[in-house]
């Protein structure tokens, strides 16, 4: 991480986006709709190509309020988790009114400590998690370890800028992370190296390009 940085443990996710709920559709939701767009349509082309006989199995960490399930396709089965019971209320609720029968599941659970068996997911999804996530790097194993070999990890987030003013207003925003709720100056060193996790794309996203697109494929053992 650059810059100071404020705790943002558990409990103050948990209070971050009890409080954002209310608002978090009609103010973040548009903002960030480019990388969700993008996320989805990652997921989307695996799903084409997916040759099993069951539905593909994609694992969306930090699924908050559920803006990015109407966008799946139809014949992939997706498991959605949050540790906010705010937020995933909510995503319930859309599951609920839009007849979302491709969401297998929303369960309240850490990202950083899933209790799904290794390799049991052909595919996992964080859309502006990592930069929330008490323990991003916990994250990260994770992903990979719930991710079957050959499968993907894709990642959207707001990475800090190497250096410029745009940095050091996100050190300044970063002493208030808890009340925000992320860490504006949260760095994409921190989600490169992982052994398991070899990054086939990145891709800024929109005009601003404030947000990037990571796609990782889950090595085997024998790739090593
Ligand atoms: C900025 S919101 C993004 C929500 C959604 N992915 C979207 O694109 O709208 C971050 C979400 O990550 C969740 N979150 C943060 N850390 C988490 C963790 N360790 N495990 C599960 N969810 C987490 C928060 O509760 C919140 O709902």
């Amino acid at each position: 991480m650059t810059g100071r940085t404020q705790a943002l443990d558990e409990n103050a996710v948990r209070r971050a986006y009890a409080r954002w709920a209310r608002f978090y559709d009609a103010v973040v939701g548009p903002v960030t709709d480019v990388g969700r767009v993008a996320a989805v349509a990652a997921v989307n082309a695996l799903v084409r190509k997916h040759t099993g006989a069951d539905p593909m199995d994609v694992l969306e960490v930090g699924v908050g309020s559920g803006l990015s399930l109407p966008g799946y396709a139809r014949n992939a089965r997706i498991t959605g988790i949050d540790l906010s019971t705010d937020m995933l209320a909510l995503a319930r609720q859309r599951v609920s009114d839009e007849a979302l029968g491709h969401v297998a599941a929303l369960e309240e659970m850490d990202a950083g400590a899933l209790t799904f068996a290794t390799g049991s997911f052909d595919c996992a999804v964080a859309m502006y998690v990592m930069s929330v996530a008490p323990d991003p790097e916990a994250v990260l194993d994770e992903l990979a370890r719930i991710t079957r070999p050959g499968g993907e990890v894709v990642i959207v987030n707001h990475f800090a800028k190497a250096d410029g003013w745009v940095l050091w207003f996100e050190r300044k925003l970063e002493r208030i992370a808890a009340l925000i709720g992320w860490h504006p100056a949260f760095g994409r060193e921190r989600v490169l190296n992982h052994p398991d996790l070899e990054l086939v794309e990145e891709q800024p996203l929109g005009w601003l390009r404030i947000f990037t697109l990571m796609r990782f494929r889950r090595r085997s053992s024998s790739d090593d």
